[in-house]
């Protein structure tokens, strides 16, 4: 468990919900730093001066069977404000002698207004007349425990909010996290500030001269690799590095062929002429296309990838001598999804390939500097240390590149074929003003030909997918609702501008069921 030496925080208990993520970034975002832990490593902590405040998790886990997840019972006399969201409600309704009900018949899925019962601190200038929360829930407390009474109601779930407030214990059935929560902001900022009293002094600019100072500590005079992609996450890092040390920073550009258009050249001028880094560019693009060709399992290709990706960056740093560390964009997302909140690894759904799958077999001492950061986080460190804006607010892209974006098998004229087709697509987005509203967007290649006609002759060429979604962190997406006139233009400018595309279809599935990528 790593604790950030910060004197204040909040502790968010992950019972395994998809929405914990979200608590934390909420949490943040109102200007308290938050950490994510397991039930387990809640019996580890030996020093709770730090801890201002604890928010229990929703989770999939009922009180209902024997055996269920929880936490020391001693956690909850240590003085120190709690709340429970959803499954955080039911298991400190469990604890402290309340009845819990699986509730066929009164289960809740998405939109339910909420009643005042009464005032309290956490919920002040919450309720207005008719409030709309977000629930997701199948258990529901019925039966109040011992010491605690009802704050607040809705139709299907007497016991919605309540509070415990000598003991400073709360309860919300509902997603206070969640945007659709109607002033679900308001309720955490009372839980942190006028109940945890916790200062409101976390922002992400104050960190970046404690990381600055925390990176000359640990340098010294040692040398540093670092693989620089382009994407914002490798290159806050090494531009934070650079102000650390200035020189020793050895950064590695692998070109895998595999990039957008034009992209990879693009960032090495950047970093190379307007940075003035180290940066030592690899033109491997021929041995991953060779590698790649004839695959089409979308396992093989993330494997084949990351395998050669791992083979090259190693040869290449072992001509330099003497490197001590490596860099690596790790941000707080990944080491959260390394582990579940039964500590065991979360089922697999794709092998994500980035330079995580790096330092194992290396001989150098890791660096992880964005390792406590969310992206959104990163992107505002990337500003105040004066990065490009068109890097700090690039969309995610994928370790494994336009590869998981052609589905089936990929030749090099699929690649230019994609590269045109995406850059039409981004360039529109910008000129629309509309890339920003968007979280993700890309074009992608299908892996059949369909026919058409253009002009008298009959075509037989590829289908372009376009897909683009809002999201909060990836982990949920919806598609953006584009205006009809968009789509008309967008369809209309691939097609007449690059040559082995006769089609183009706009992807309308969110994830869940679908994921962003389509491999
Ligand atoms: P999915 O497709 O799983 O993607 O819904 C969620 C987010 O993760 C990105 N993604 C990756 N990022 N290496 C990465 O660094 C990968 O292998 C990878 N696969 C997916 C994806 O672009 C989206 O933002």
């Amino acid at each position: 468990m790593q604790f950030h030496n910060t004197k204040e925080k909040i502790i968010i208990v992950d019972f395994g919900s998809q929405l914990t993520k979200l608590i934390a970034r909420r949490v943040r975002d109102l200007g308290a730093y938050s950490e994510i832990i397991t039930p387990k490593e809640t019996k580890k902590i030996n020093n709770f001066k730090m801890i201002k405040g604890i928010i229990l998790s929703g989770g999939p886990s009922t009180v209902t069977k024997q055996k269920f997840q929880s936490i020391p019972k001693y956690i909850f006399y240590k003085n120190i404000p709690i709340l429970g969201i959803c499954y955080g409600l039911q298991l400190i309704s469990k604890i402290f002698g309340g009845q819990i009900k699986s509730s066929s018949g009164k289960r809740e899925f998405g939109r339910a207004i909420i009643y005042k019962k009464k005032n309290s601190q956490l919920t002040k200038n919450f309720f207005n007349s008719k409030n709309a929360v977000w629930m997701s829930h199948e258990d529901s407390v019925v039966k109040l425990p011992k010491g605690f009474r009802a704050i607040g109601y809705t139709k299907n779930s007497k016991l919605t909010i309540i509070e415990n407030s000598k003991e400073k214990i709360y309860g919300v059935q509902f997603h206070p996290e969640v945007t659709h929560t109607e002033n679900g902001k308001q309720l955490l900022k009372n839980f942190l500030f006028s109940i945890c009293k916790i200062k409101q002094k976390w922002n992400i600019k104050s960190q970046k001269i404690k990381l600055i100072k925390d990176l000359k500590k640990t340098i010294k005079s040692d040398k540093v690799i670092c693989a620089l992609s382009g994407g914002v996450d490798s290159s806050v890092v090494a531009l934070l590095i650079n102000q650390a040390i200035k020189k020793n920073l050895i950064c590695i550009m692998v070109d895998t062929g595999l990039m957008r258009k034009d992209e990879f050249k693009y960032t090495y001028n950047i970093f190379k002429k307007k940075y003035k880094l180290n940066v030592r560019l690899i033109n491997a693009s021929n041995f991953f296309i060779k590698k790649l060709q004839n695959i089409s399992d979308p396992e093989k290709k993330r494997k084949i990838i990351g395998n050669l990706f791992i083979k090259i960056f190693e040869k290449e740093s072992k001509k330099i001598k003497n490197i001590k560390f490596l860099a690596q964009g790790t941000l707080y997302p990944d080491i959260i999804e390394s582990r579940s909140s039964s500590g065991s690894k979360t089922s697999k759904i794709k092998s994500h390939h980035n330079v995580g799958g790096l330092p194992k077999k290396m001989r150098f001492k890791l660096i992880e500097p964005l390792k406590e950061f969310f992206k959104d986080e990163v992107r505002i460190l990337g500003n105040s240390l004066g990065l490009n804006k068109e890097i700090c607010n690039r969309h995610p892209f994928p370790g494994p590149g336009l590869a998981i974006r052609i589905v089936g098998n990929i030749t090099k004229e699929k690649i230019r074929i994609l590269q045109d087709a995406d850059f039409i697509f981004i360039n529109e987005l910008n000129k629309n003003n509309l890339y920003k509203k968007i979280w993700q967007a890309y074009a992608a290649l299908l892996p059949f030909k369909t026919v058409g006609v253009m002009g008298d002759s009959r075509t037989y060429e590829y289908t372009c997918l376009l897909r683009a979604v809002t999201s909060e962190d990836g982990m949920t997406a919806d598609y953006f609702n584009f205006p009809k006139d968009f789509l008309d233009k967008i369809s209309n400018k691939i097609i007449n501008n690059v040559k082995g595309i006769n089609r183009v279809v706009y992807d309308i599935s969110s994830k869940p069921p679908s994921t962003i990528e389509l491999e």
